[in-house]
Order: C-alpha cells, then structure tokens, then sequence
C-alpha cells in the first residue's frame, strides 16, 4: 500500500471494546496481570516500560521508515541519547555529523564525553572524511540530513557503507525530510531518529522523539535503554502525534512547495546575499538531494545583505512568521540559529561548520505562500 493510506492506517485498528475509530489515549500506570502464570499476556505491564498508544505510534512508524521496530520517546533529544547509549560503551568512540543539531552536540561534548566516549565530528558530506575520522573502536556513525541549520547533506548509502566495513552502526537523524521524503533505512542506514516535534507531528502541539530500527535486535537494544532511563513518551503525546502522522504526506507536499517559491523569491531579492535550499540548482549538493530524497522539504536559510543588524531588524519587524525555535511545523516560523538553536554550539566551532552570524533560517508552514512573500518582501523593503 502507498504512503498516504499507511500513514492513516498503519499500526492503528478500531478498539475492540468500543469500536472507536481512533486508538484511545491509554492513559493507565499499570495493567491487571489475569494470573501469576500469565504474566504481560496482554503485553502491558507498567507504563514505563510500554503503552498501547505509544505502541500504536511505534508500529505507525516503524511501517513509515521500512523498519523492523521503533521506540518513542518525551523528546527528540531522548531518542538521540537512546541510540548512543544503546550502542557506545565507555572508552568507544563514535563520528558525528559536524554540523548536527546543537542539542546533539551539546549531548556529546557536555555529557556523555564525561562517561569516557570520545566523539570526533567530521564533514559528513565529505564520505573519505568520515572514512578517515574512523578507527578501530568506532561503534556509531551519527549523520543528520540535512543539518539543521545549515541543510548540509550526507551521502546516507556511502556512509552506511563505510560503517558496515567498520562494524559501526550507522544513525541517521531524518527530522528534516522525515520518511516521506527520505527513508535512511532502506539506504542502507541502522536508525533512522526524528524529534517528531517538528513535522512528524506538525502542529506545534507535542515535543517527543522516535527512533526507528533495521532490525529487532537493534529495536531491542534501544528499548532497553527507552525503559532503563525512563524516558518513553507519555500517552496524551503519543495520540497528538498520531494524529499529526496521518496528514504527514499532504503536509509535506505543501510545505516543500511553498518552500521553493519562497527560495525562488529569495533568491532573486536585491537585498538577499545568498539562498540555501536543496531544491534549488544553485544548491551545492542538488544531486545529492535528488538522488537520495523525493523531495527537498519546508527547510532554507539565506543571509540578508547588511550582516547580522539587517538580519535581526528583518525579524524584528517581519510579519506572520513567527520567531520562534521550533520548525516543522504548519505555522511558518524564522529563527536566528546563532542566538536561539545553536547558541551552545561554541562560536569557533559554528563559523567552522557555516553557521554565519547572518543566518536567518525560515521553517515554511502551510499559509499560503502569497501571503508568506509579502511578509517577507515588506520586511526586507524597510531594512
Ligand atoms: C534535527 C534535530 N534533531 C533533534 C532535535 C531535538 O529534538 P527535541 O527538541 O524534540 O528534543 C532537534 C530539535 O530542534 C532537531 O532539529
């Protein structure tokens, strides 16, 4: 069956008490054992270690990403610790995208660098990079494509190649294009990780966090870390998200749309200095986004002319988008990554990677994409 239709109807089947057609929000501690003898026949023990509607959530996307199984978690940030400490031991050492997400950074070189993993962070768009940055102990290749924020892309079939002869499992974070777009999996990637926050749910309602795995064993792994460190996603979450899931598709398409009509108009702005979007030609890694991806998704930045005080004056005064952090979501949404998502991130580390002092990044929602233009165009005529 195609997308659309698993995207409503994976994972979910009317409850059998009721007949209601959405899976209910289970919202229960424990779950009555019928006997000693039979212990979790139904499945469910304590809600920690797992949840009917979580679990529904967790089959939905496990059939999205082509994978085996999955575990969701309270936020994106769960997800991505669960993988790395699902498969990185003390004194292992794992690659990491140089430009991931600054929460994922933040994660390796603050807290989990204290337990004795070593991380070193390669240009993941550059595979012989990555190839190089590998020795004998690497466990994990962590990419993210494209980066956030600077929509960098990794080659996710070369670097799984790299990590299967390496023995290292290979994570990809696909928040950006989430499995409509681009299926890590089916490259040849381990897992596939998504703060679902953003377009799995798309609504601006949830923070949570999934991480969807080739095989059992593998889902196995990071479940045990889902239960031992207590961070499954809650009930109420799991069905917001649920419902969010079914129009991802539409949502998607109309996002990526827009997207590209507000790149094409960046781009040919006198005041505009420079537009980053994978659908466009001008893209330095366009073929790679072809190739790998059906679409480009609602994610760009550009840098306005007059540095970074034009920049913070555009988004100052700039109407109907919102400044705020989050993205993927149908309000459209502008963000200054260098003082909000990647203020962590330390300022060396960030020129290094791209992330310039002017970069305005733009999540592009579902309005209509006039009406986001003339926002855009009035704003940029009164700087
Ligand atoms: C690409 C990416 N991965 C992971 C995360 C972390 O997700 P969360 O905020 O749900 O913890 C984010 C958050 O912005 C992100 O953009």
């Amino acid at each position: 069956m195609g997308f659309s239709t698993r995207q409503i109807h994976a994972g979910v089947s009317p409850d059998p008490v009721t007949g209601s057609i959405l899976t209910p929000i289970y919202q229960s501690t424990t779950y009555v054992q019928p006997s000693v003898d039979e212990y979790l026949a139904k499945g469910y023990s304590y809600s920690r270690s797992g949840n009917p509607t979580v679990r529904a959530l967790e089959m939905k996307l496990a059939d999205l990403e082509g994978g085996a199984g999955s575990a969701c978690f309270g936020t994106g940030m769960a997800a991505v610790q669960a993988v790395m400490l699902a498969f990185l031991n003390a004194g292992d050492h794992a690659v990491v995208s140089d430009v991931a997400y600054g929460g994922t950074y933040r994660l390796c070189t603050k807290v989990l660098n204290r337990f004795g993993v070593r991380f070193t962070f390669a240009d993941t768009a550059r595979p012989e990079a990555v190839a190089a940055a590998v020795q004998d102990d690497t466990r994990l290749i962590f990419t993210e494509t494209p980066a956030n924020p600077t929509m960098k892309l990794t080659d996710i079939a070369a670097i799984s190649e790299i990590a299967r002869q390496a023995g290292a499992i290979h994570a990809v974070d696909n928040t950006f294009l989430t499995p409509y777009y681009q299926r890590p999996l089916e490259l040849g990637a381990d897992v596939s990780v998504h703060s679902t926050t953003k377009y799995i749910d798309g609504h601006n309602a949830t923070v949570g966090g999934a991480a969807v795995s080739r095989s059992a064993e593998l889902d196995e792994a990071v479940r045990f870390i889902q239960n031992s460190t207590g961070t499954i996603m809650s009930p109420l979450v799991a069905w917001l998200t649920l419902q969010g899931c079914k129009t991802l598709s539409v949502r998607m398409e109309r996002q990526s749309a827009n997207a590209l009509a507000i790149a094409q108009f960046l781009e040919a702005h006198p005041k505009v200095a420079q537009v980053c979007y994978p659908g466009l030609e001008s893209f330095a890694q366009h073929e790679l986004a072809c190739r790998q991806a059906s679409g480009f998704g609602a994610m760009l930045w550009f840098e306005v002319r007059g540095g970074l005080a034009a920049g913070k004056q555009l988004m100052d005064c700039v109407e109907l988008w919102s400044l705020a952090e989050n993205l993927g979501s149908v309000e459209s949404l502008i963000t200054h990554p260098v003082t909000m998502t990647h203020a962590d991130v330390e300022p060396a580390e960030r020129q290094r990677v791209g992330i310039i002092d002017g970069l305005v990044r733009l999540s592009v929602g579902l309005e209509d994409a006039e009406d986001l233009i003339g926002a855009l165009d009035r704003a940029l005529a009164g700087i």
